[in-house]
């Protein structure tokens, strides 16, 4: 019996490669240690896109996407300010998306993309562009990433808030190195055939769950 827990303990905390397609994690606590670590091996983004889907009720700030260097916590990250703004920053600077309609239990698709060469950065959400704008230009996103989902990183891997968690659903992440054009996006928004992520790619997931987060069925409708 200690033996079968001991074995079922290792294998919830060891990182595994996985189809998660259909599938959604779902975080359901509000804690200051939960959290989904996603694995890469690549590094040093001179652009990047990521999409994702995300369900929640949370009305405060929560994370949707935190990647830290070792340079800076703030390598990637995404945060909604828990009004009607989405916060981006990369590199420590920032922008910010206002008057977005984030509703609360819905389903969202959210893509956000940014290049070093331009500086500009642009938020999706449902499909819907935002205004283009400008955080960082001319230095990429340097060193090993530590992406993460459910914990905001104030440093290389921790520095969490329990007030910036994330509860509810996340699903379909994927993250490029390279911004995806406005049919890509779209592609991904309505589900069609698009180019998986080449850094992260849901239907082969290299993660690991740390404490209480689900891999659950998305489809919640009787068929
Ligand atoms: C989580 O919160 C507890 C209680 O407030 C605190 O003692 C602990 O250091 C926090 N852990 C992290 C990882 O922030
Ligand atoms: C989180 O928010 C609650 C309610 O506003 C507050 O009491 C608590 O001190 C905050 N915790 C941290 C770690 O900031």
């Amino acid at each position: 019996m200690r033996l079968l827990l001991l074995v079922g303990m290792l294998t919830a905390c060891a990182a595994i490669t996985q189809d998660l397609s259909g599938k959604m994690f779902t975080f359901p606590l509000e804690t200051n240690t939960t959290h989904v670590k996603l694995r890469t091996t690549k590094q040093d983004f001179n652009a990047v896109t990521v999409c994702q889907r995300s369900f929640t009720d949370l009305k405060r700030i929560h994370v949707l996407f935190s990647l830290a260097v070792p340079t800076f916590a703030n390598g990637f990250m995404l945060l909604w300010d828990g009004s009607d703004e989405l916060e981006f920053y990369t590199q420590n600077k920032f922008a910010v998306f206002a008057k977005l309609d984030y509703k609360l239990n819905t389903w969202h698709s959210i893509c956000i993309t940014w290049d070093s060469a331009s500086g500009l950065a642009q938020m999706w959400l449902d499909g819907l562009p935002s205004v283009r704008k400008f955080t960082i230009s001319g230095s990429k996103i340097r060193g090993a990433p530590i992406i993460m989902l459910g914990q905001e990183q104030d440093s290389h891997g921790g520095g969490f808030d329990i007030n910036q968690s994330f509860v509810g659903m996340l699903s379909d992440v994927h993250m490029w190195d390279y911004v995806l054009s406005a049919c890509e996006i779209q592609k991904y928004v309505d589900e069609r055939n698009f180019t998986p992520g080449n850094v992260l790619n849901w239907a082969a997931l290299d993660y690991q769950i740390i404490e209480k987060v689900m891999v659950e069925n998305k489809a919640m409708v009787c068929t």
